[in-house]
């Protein structure tokens, strides 16, 4: 089973809205959009550019790397078809708290993956 970890006060995520954390040692970006957070692993899964450095347009994650838009809960790239990691996140009081490792995520339009159960 998977821990939680401790990784940011809330009211420092709320005055500047993203930082990087570390969760066991790997970099995670968390966004605070409305009154959600949300992690992604923050090195790009293009070319490893600082999610954290990005900025959130029309609900996504913008890396600033070349522009690739990632749905912040998701992780998912529309137009790449692809994934970056996500992590659950919970908040307990002022405290946010990140699960160690990235969600499973199913890979996007595999095609021919059907099975007969
Ligand atoms: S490094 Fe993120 S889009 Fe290229």
């Amino acid at each position: 089973m998977d821990e939680w970890l401790a990784v940011a006060d809330l009211s420092a995520l709320a005055r500047r809205k993203k930082m990087q954390v570390d969760v066991g040692g790997v970099p995670v970006a968390l966004f605070l959009v409305g009154q959600k957070v949300f992690a992604l692993a923050d090195t790009c899964i293009h070319k490893q550019r600082s999610l954290s450095r990005g900025v959130m347009l029309n609900g996504c994650v913008v890396c600033p790397g070349h522009q690739w838009e990632f749905d912040p809960a998701t992780g998912y790239e529309a137009t790449q078809d692809r994934y970056q990691p996500s992590y659950e996140v919970r908040v307990e009081g002022t405290t946010v708290y990140v699960a160690e490792r990235p969600r499973v995520m199913e890979p996007a339009a595999t095609p021919g993956s059907g099975g007969a159960g």
